[in-house]
């Protein structure tokens, strides 16, 4: 079990380095997800900073996370972009992580916008599609605030309490301001549910099954821990998941049979959509104004 209070040192000792690097004081972290990780090409005056470089920061062992810490403005905001996350997948305790999502938080980040890769459950929102995730279903079967609580970490008067409320974890406002700017950018960003495994082994057809009748819309391997922890420091949240892929025995609209899954695809995809995410993301930035929820 780790040692919260060694947690929360470890903690503002990487905050520490991070704001020796730069002048840059963010009020915004974005975590990049598989196949996403060039928007952090968007930040103006960057200061980059590699995670072996940041004491106690766990490095990610994941074909197209990069690694990078990287703070600068975006449309005059200032921000903290995590190149690269590790998962619980890769056999880290929960405590790391969520350790870069904490140390967002502990550097000034009010507001994270969490963003992934995920297979589609829903035929109706096929391959390729930006999602606003409106809530999560944690089904990796364990929680990156177990342990003894660190009151410490709380942002705000009212947060870093032992049991916190997960009733508005990802923000009703971020997401409608979300959906605003991609219709002004010609597109319709829907909102789903996610629903979290542990991986690394994608979904069979009847967990996808059962999934989507628990009320399921995607489904993949990071995030809900990282929202877990950010809710209970006091973050706002706006999450999006870029369907990469259908998930396991789901067709896409107007498709006769399933694929494989296969993680290039997933990059690829990725590749695909950066342009529109690039887009969406630069445009909502400066518009997420966090209120104390
Ligand atoms: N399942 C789980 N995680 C994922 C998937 C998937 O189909 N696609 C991308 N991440």
């Amino acid at each position: 079990m780790p040692n919260t209070t060694d947690l929360y040192s470890q903690a503002q000792a990487a905050a520490d380095y991070v704001r020796s690097q730069s002048t840059i004081r963010p009020t915004l972290g974005v975590i990049l997800g598989s196949g996403l990780g060039n928007f952090a090409s968007q930040v103006e005056d960057a200061t980059a900073i590699t995670y072996a470089d940041i004491p106690n920061f766990p490095l990610s062992t994941v074909a197209g996370h990069s690694g990078k810490l990287v703070l600068g403005t975006i449309a005059g905001v200032q921000v903290a972009v995590m190149q690269g996350r590790v998962h619980a997948y890769e056999g880290y305790p929960l405590a790391q992580v969520t350790f870069p999502t904490r140390v967002l938080g502990l550097l000034g980040c009010t507001t994270l916008i969490v963003t992934n890769a995920a297979g589609g459950i829903r035929s109706d929102i096929p391959q390729g599609s930006l999602v606003a995730i409106s809530d999560h279903i944690n089904l990796t079967g364990t929680n990156a605030a177990l342990g003894p609580n660190e009151p410490r970490f709380a942002l705000h008067s009212g947060f870093g309490e032992r049991f916190f409320d997960m009733s508005t974890a990802y923000s009703a406002d971020f997401r409608k301001i979300a959906i605003s700017e991609a219709l002004k950018q010609g597109f319709t960003l829907p909102e789903g549910v996610y629903l979290a495994v542990l991986g690394p082994s994608f979904e069979t057809p009847a967990e996808i099954r059962a999934f989507r009748t628990l009320g399921a819309d995607l489904v993949g391997m990071s995030t809900v821990h990282e929202v877990i922890v950010a809710r209970h420091m006091g973050m706002q949240v706006l999450g999006i998941s870029l369907v990469t892929n259908m998930a396991a025995g789901i067709t896409a609209a107007g498709k006769q049979e399933a694929e494989t899954i296969h993680h290039e695809d997933v990059m690829e995809i990725g590749r695909r959509v950066e342009k529109q995410f690039t887009t969406l993301l630069t445009a909502v930035i400066p518009k997420l104004r966090p209120s104390l929820s």
